[in-house]
C-alpha cells in the first residue's frame, strides 16, 4: 500500500491516540451496558467514566458544573440546539464573517421563524473588524455567535475581546470551538462565553460521533430541548426533565465514542496543549517558509490569510487560478499519497470573506505527529504538479 501522508487534520484528527481505540473496544467486548437504564455494578461503572468525561470537559475549558456538560454526536448539533433552542422571532444575531455552514444553515431556517442576522466584518486575513461589531449592534441584539478560528485560513479571532463586549452589554455569547479545542486552551469564564459547543474528533483526538455543549450557569434551562425522548429520569413526566444534562440527552448514548473521548482527554492531560500546539504552529511556520523559498510556489500560490505564526493555527489555504485546485489535490493524493482537502469546505461565507469563492482553495492541516520530512515530500509534490500542469 502507498504510505499516507495525512493533511487533512481540520476534517478530523488521525492517528489517535491508541489508548482511543482500545478503551472503546474495552467498553466493547467487556461493558456494552446502557447507562441511566440499568440497577447494576456495570451500568453504575459506565456512569462513572461518562461523569468522569464530563468533569475532563468541565476542567479543560473551566466550565460552571460537569452537569452542565452535554454530549451530542457531532459539534453542528450543538450549534442546532443552543441556535433553535434560544433564539425566537424579533431576535438579532450577529456572527463573524468566518463562520461555517453549521451555524449559516441553521440561522437561514430560523429567518423563516422571524430571527434576523447580520454578518460583522472580517478583512481577507481573517481579522474581526471590531468597529464593525460595535456598529452593529442594535437594542434586538440577542446573541453573538463565533467561530473561535477559520477552518478556512486558521486565523484566530480574539474571543475574549467579543466576550467581554457581549457580557458589558447583556448579549449571548456563543463559541464555535471545532477548530480549536484541545488546540488552543479556551476558559469559559476569562473570555466570558455563556455557551460553548465542541466536537470530539478533532483537537480532543477522540472518535467521530463526539461532540457537545458547555452550557454557562442556567443556560441550560433557558435553551428548548430540541430533541426529546426518553432519559432514564423522571419517566412519569412527558415534558423534557429541567436538570441537565438530561434536558438535552434523550435516546441512548454513544457510549463507545464517550469511552474513546474519555481515554482521548486523558491523552491530552499528559501532553499538554501547549505542547501540541508549538509543535503543530512549528510545522506550519515551516511550511510557510519552504513555499516562499521555492520560486515556482511563490509565484503561482496565493497563501490566504495571515502569512505570520500570530494568531493563527495550523491551517493553511493556498490558492491558484493557474491550474484547477481540485486537480491539485488529486494529484497530490494519487501520485504522492498526500491527504488535503480542496473545495469550500463547508465554509462559504468564510471563502466570500477571504475572497476565495466560488473556487475555493487548496487546505493543508496539521497534526501534532507530522513532520518536515512530510512538509519537503508535499512541497517537492507541489513543486512537480505545476512544474507540469501550468
Ligand atoms: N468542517 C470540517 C473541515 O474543516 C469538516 O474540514
Amino acid at each position: 500500500m502507498k504510505e499516507r501522508i495525512y493533511f487533512d487534520h481540520s476534517a478530523t484528527s488521525f492517528p489517535k491516540p491508541k489508548a482511543v481505540a482500545d478503551e472503546m473496544y474495552r467498553y466493547l467486548t467487556e461493558v456494552g451496558v446502557n447507562v441511566n437504564r440499568g440497577g447494576y455494578g456495570s451500568a453504575y461503572g459506565a456512569e462513572e467514566v461518562l461523569f468522569d468525561t464530563r468533569e475532563q470537559i468541565r476542567n479543560l475549558f473551566h466550565g460552571s458544573n460537569g452537569r452542565n456538560v452535554v454530549f451530542t454526536p457531532n459539534i453542528t448539533t450543538s450549534l442546532n440546539i443552543v441556535l433553535k433552542g434560544l433564539l425566537k422571532s424579533g431576535d438579532h444575531v450577529l456572527i463573524s464573517g468566518l463562520e461555517h455552514n453549521a451555524v449559516l444553515r441553521p440561522l437561514h431556517q430560523l429567518e423563516k421563524a422571524g430571527v434576523k442576522w447580520e454578518v460583522i466584518e472580517c478583512d481577507p486575513q481573517g481579522n474581526l473588524n471590531q468597529e464593525d461589531f460595535l456598529n452593529k449592534i442594535r437594542k434586538e441584539t440577542r446573541m453573538v455567535v463565533c467561530t473561535h478560528a477559520s477552518n478556512v485560513c486558521g486565523t484566530l479571532i480574539s474571543i475574549g475581546e467579543i466576550g467581554e463586549i457581549c457580557r458589558k452589554k447583556g448579549i449571548l455569547f456563543v463559541v464555535d470551538s471545532a477548530a480549536t479545542a484541545g488546540i488552543i486552551p479556551i476558559d469559559m469564564e476569562r473570555d466570558k462565553i455563556d455557551i460553548l459547543t465542541f466536537t470530539g474528533h478533532k483537537g480532543l483526538l477522540g472518535p467521530q460521533g463526539t461532540g457537545g455543549i458547555l452550557f454557562g450557569e442556567d443556560m441550560g434551562q433557558k435553551t428548548e430541548p430540541f430533541i426529546s425522548g426518553g432519559t432514564g429520569s423522571m419517566s412519569d413526566r412527558e415534558d423534557m426533565p429541567a436538570l441537565l444534562p438530561d434536558r438535552f440527552e434523550a435516546g441512548t448514548m454513544n457510549l463507545p465514542g464517550i469511552y474513546g473521548l474519555h481515554a482521548a482527554l486523558d491523552y491530552l492531560e499528559k501532553n499538554t496543549i501547549t505542547e501540541i500546539r508549538e509543535r503543530e504552529l512549528g510545522l506550519t511556520g515551516y511550511f510557510l517558509q519552504k513555499i516562499e523559498e521555492s520560486r515556482i510556489l511563490r509565484e503561482n500560490l496565493e497563501i490566504i490569510g495571515r502569512k505570520d505564526l500570530k494568531q493563527r493555527i495550523a491551517v493553511v489555504s493556498l490558492y491558484t487560478e493557474k491550474m484547477d485546485m481540485a486537480r491539485i489535490a488529486y494529484e497530490l493524493d494519487d501520485k504522492y499519497g498526500i491527504e488535503v482537502r480542496s473545495g469550500l469546505h463547508c465554509a462559504p461565507l468564510a471563502h466570500r470573506t477571504l475572497h476565495t469563492y466560488p473556487y475555493g482553495t487548496l487546505r493543508f492541516s496539521f497534526g501534532y505527529k507530522n513532520t518536515e520530512k512530510e512538509i519537503d515530500i508535499a512541497v517537492e509534490a507541489l513543486e512537480e504538479i505545476l512544474e507540469h500542469g501550468i
